[in-house]
């Protein structure tokens, strides 16, 4: 449909294409994509709407921890399949600090948990086929995204596909559009409360073409910095520094990189990761935000766009995971039967999980990383803490417990 509309702002003789749908989904990360799925299979329309190519979305390099739940949710969507071929199970994960390594042994601390290794990149992969294969909508490369009347009234989304001004009228918008996007800033700020920690380093990560030298993670603590052995298949290494926020990575040569994780990783047993081609290279910042509540009216915040936590823990996509899960649930039951109380209650309880593994990745962060102005106190009250941890069955299974994550719950 297409009408010529003045009325609605757009230059006179502007057309404006006119469109309905039950969620306006922004964004087509990890939460987009999942939600989009998640509302397919339960007979919602949804159209999804992201502004960057699809080329771009699926090569851009992101963590790739996934915690059982995150794995179980892929496959009750039909997008299990490569997953379970591909992924990489551990039960365990290594911290090494004063030249030893020391599992933990998440599975058996746990009963059974354990994470999988999968690119974000590959999810958002297979999610991509999915929402393609159920001929529902998905726009990339959409321009001038902006939403509206989600207050009050009926919320709607503007944005240019292809040069044409689009309007899509939803019941429901989801803004999954990450913490760099547009949803969130849309809501009033007298609406919002922000809790935020800028953290003073950063990590410059790379991807080598090298088969990894231990079979599950390595999490280190060294006086130079913190830095962490991770893999993404038998071929592919990837390995991660902590270096300043804005280190320049032009500064650092593959020799450098390499001699600096040696340097932080090797333990004295021989140790150390294989080295290999590096393919990839960056830095990334990192923060702690959440934005309360996760709801203003009619528009739903959901993973990067309400809250970012630093990658220590690994959570960012299974956060963003369990948040679309809930939206989903709370948005069938009020398509079923007009019952809005799981609606209500999403933001409350999405923030109680999201704080959770806001504890946890700080902790794992502030007991892993060495800050500018910390002193040889602070270094030695790591490692007793360190030293605790791994000498303690309670405090191991705490560590299992977080980073495995709970059940995603509705
Ligand atoms: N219009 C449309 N799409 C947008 C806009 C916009 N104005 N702004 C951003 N986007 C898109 C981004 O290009 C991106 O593809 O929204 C998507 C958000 O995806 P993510 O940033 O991956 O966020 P999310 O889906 O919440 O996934 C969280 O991503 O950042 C990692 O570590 C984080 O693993 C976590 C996961
Ligand atoms: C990764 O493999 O990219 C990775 C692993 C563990 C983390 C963060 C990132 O805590």
């Amino acid at each position: 449909m297409s009408w010529s509309a003045a009325a609605h702002g757009a230059k006179a003789g502007t057309t404006i294409m006119l469109s309905r749908t039950q969620v306006g989904i922004v964004g087509a990360g990890p939460a987009g994509l999942m939600l989009g799925q998640l509302l397919h299979l339960r007979g919602i329309d949804s159209v999804i709407l992201e502004n960057r190519s699809q080329e771009y979305v699926i090569e851009r390099v992101r963590a790739g921890v996934l915690e059982q739940a995150t794995v179980d949710l892929m496959r009750e969507v039909g997008v299990g399949g490569r997953l379970a071929r591909e992924g990489l199970r551990h039960d365990g994960v290594y911290l090494a600090f004063g030249g030893a390594r020391h599992r933990i042994d998440m599975a058996e601390l746990t009963g059974g948990r354990g994470i999988t290794i999968y690119g974000q990149n590959e999810v958002v992969r297979d999610l991509i086929d999915a929402r393609q294969a159920s001929g529902r909508p998905l726009h990339f490369e959409v321009e001038d995204v902006s939403v509206h009347d989600f207050t009050s009234g009926t919320p709607t989304i503007r944005y240019r596909l292809n040069g044409v001004a689009c309007e899509l009228t939803c019941d429901v918008i989801a803004g999954c559009d990450g913490f760099h996007g547009i949803t969130r800033p849309a809501i009033p700020a007298d609406r919002l409360r922000i809790f935020e920690r800028a953290y003073p380093f950063g990590w410059l990560g790379i991807l080598a073409e090298a088969a990894p030298s231990s079979d599950e993670l390595v999490y280190s603590l060294h006086e130079r910095g913190f830095a962490l052995f991770s893999m993404r298949s038998p071929q592919v290494t990837r390995l991660y520094l902590q270096c300043a926020p804005d280190e320049d990575i032009g500064a650092w040569s593959d020799d450098r990189i390499w001699s600096e994780l040696d340097a932080r990783l090797a333990t004295n047993d021989g140790w150390r990761p294989n080295h290999g081609r590096i393919f990839q290279k960056g830095v990334t910042g990192m923060r702690s935000f959440v934005a309360e509540p996760m709801r203003c009216g009619r528009l739903f915040l959901a993973g990067d766009a309400a809250h970012i936590v630093p990658p220590t823990g690994a959570k960012g996509l299974n956060l963003a995971m369990a948040d679309v899960y809930r939206l989903a649930v709370a948005l069938e039951d009020f398509y079923r039967s007009g019952n809005e109380a799981r609606l209500d209650a999403y933001s409350e309880r999405a923030l109680a999980r999201t704080w959770r593994a806001q504890r946890f990745s700080w902790w794992m962060t502030s007991m892993l990383h060495r800050a500018d102005g910390d002193n040889p106190f602070d270094f030695r009250r790591q490692r007793a803490e360190l030293e605790y941890l791994v000498g303690s069955r309670a405090a191991m299974t705490s560590l299992a417990e977080s980073y495995t994550g709970a059940a995603f719950d509705a």
